[in-house]
């Protein structure tokens, strides 16, 4: 099977890690990529978003299968062009289509999708500058914290949440009338705040059938204890030790299974990855957010963890075979750290000299903002530079293998935090 791999983050070098380890992968590209995917395959540098010149790319070098890691194409619709041309339509796809993603792609679309199959989920109501005048009344008086949501895209910076009625009020203005999210809050979503724990559960689907996968916690804030600012993500654990059989029985009713059945039922044949963000509140799962893509640095824990075949996972998926597939995991837990660039996530500089990656033993290195230079040295390249992942028999061990590996690896303004699944911990 030829297979291609679009994006180019710490996401997709796993997933170039793991087909790599199938005999059924046959040539690997990955459009985007990045030095660390080139260890699998051959980066192919064509814009993702141009979806024409990824479709000729695959007819030329007789690819089978194409797998999506980010939201942005999926939201903008590179399923659908698959499947309106003849040629391309035949090649196994993994990703959801654009009415598919906008479970992702709008948050009031997957909110009203989450109202109408009775999947708990926080109260809400939509504005848009129709009814911005009810809008207002509607946060003035809303109880605290109240949560203010663009509903499009906002490179994960569309959520606010807000402690009074003024600076909601504020908020939902600039958001609306002053676009302050663009287009992506030409509409918002107001809705309850819960109060709990969060973690995510991530399911496959091949539009009949579906696959869980472990659960992860990632972390979001820049700084130890959940300080500071929100991140792409520095570090993640799987699985969730809060997650046990009893709650994930409660995911798999009342959440999982009324999202696929959810999603046959208004006819969207949904194929890919549906990462459902939770809030476990008291011993209840509510959803928080779904996303039509695999999490980052979720995916650097999860699929380490899969011990079956994953390349034929994806075949069996795009095939719409997902029932005849074993899902084999891992009993360890795994857990990465995630190096970042000094100033991230506000401003940060490229271009520094990394050393000390052939002195890292027993992790995985998941390249994510890195590139080689002219003379082929590797060098800084994003904020987020480099996920370290680690196996242990519990979430303290595989932290701490990683966090030994993160003090190897050096570079000017390296950061990361030492404090990955201190809640687990004692
Ligand atoms: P989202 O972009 O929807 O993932 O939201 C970003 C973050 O905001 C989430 O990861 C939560 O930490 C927080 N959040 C979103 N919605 C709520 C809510 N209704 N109650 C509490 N926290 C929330
Ligand atoms: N780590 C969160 C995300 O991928 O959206």
């Amino acid at each position: 099977m030829n297979i291609i791999l679009i994006g180019s983050g710490g996401r997709e070098h796993a997933f170039a890690y793991k087909l790599s380890q199938s005999k059924l992968c046959d040539k690997l590209f990955i459009i985007g990529g990045n030095p660390g995917t080139a260890q699998y395959g051959t980066n192919v540098p064509i814009n993702i978003n141009d979806f024409s010149i990824a479709g000729k790319f695959c007819l030329d070098n007789e690819i089978d299968l194409v797998i999506v890691g980010p939201e942005e194409p999926l939201v903008k619709g590179i399923r659908d062009f698959f499947n309106a041309d003849s040629k391309l339509k035949s090649i196994g796809f993994i990703g959801p289509d654009k009415i598919g993603a906008q479970l992702e792609g709008s948050k009031d679309f997957s909110k009203a999708f989450m109202q109408k199959f009775n999947i708990p989920t926080a109260k809400y109501r939509t504005f848009t500058f129709d009814n911005i005048h009810e809008g207002v009344d509607y946060v003035q008086s809303h109880s605290l914290p109240v949560v203010l949501k663009a509903d499009g895209l906002a490179a994960g910076k569309g959520v606010l949440i807000c402690e009074s009625n003024e600076e909601a009020v504020n908020e939902l203005e600039q958001m609306i009338r002053e676009k302050k999210f663009g287009d992506a809050s030409a509409k918002v979503v107001v809705e309850e705040f819960l109060n709990g724990i969060e973690l995510s559960v991530f399911v496959l689907s091949d539009g009949n059938n579906y696959k869980i996968l472990p659960s992860a916690k990632d972390y979001k804030r820049i700084g130890e204890a959940d300080t500071g600012l929100n991140t792409g993500g520095m570090g993640a654990v799987s699985p969730v030790p809060f997650a046990d059989d009893a709650f994930l029985k409660k995911v798999e009713e009342r959440i999982i299974i009324p999202t696929i059945n959810g999603l046959k039922s208004e006819d969207i044949n949904y194929v890919g990855f549906i990462f459902i963000g939770l809030m476990k509140v008291g011993d209840d799962p509510f959803v928080i957010e779904y996303n039509c893509r695999m999490g980052d640095p979720e995916t650097e824990v999860v699929l380490p963890l899969i011990k079956s075949d994953f390349a034929e996972m994806m075949k069996a998926c795009a095939e719409g075979k997902l029932n005849e597939y074993k899902l084999e995991i891992e009993e360890r837990t795994a857990a990465t750290v995630m190096l970042v660039s000094a100033g991230y996530p506000g401003d940060y500089e490229k271009g520094k000299k990394m050393t000390g990656l052939n002195l890292c033993e027993n992790s995985l290195l998941f390249h994510a903002g890195t590139k080689l230079n002219e003379d082929e040295i590797l060098i800084t390249n994003g904020g987020r530079v480099m996920a370290i992942t680690s196996f242990g028999n519990n979430i303290g061990e595989a932290v701490s293998q990683s966090l030994k590996n993160a003090d190897k690896i050096q570079f000017e303004g390296k950061y990361f935090r030492r404090d990955i699944g201190y809640e687990f911990v004692n």
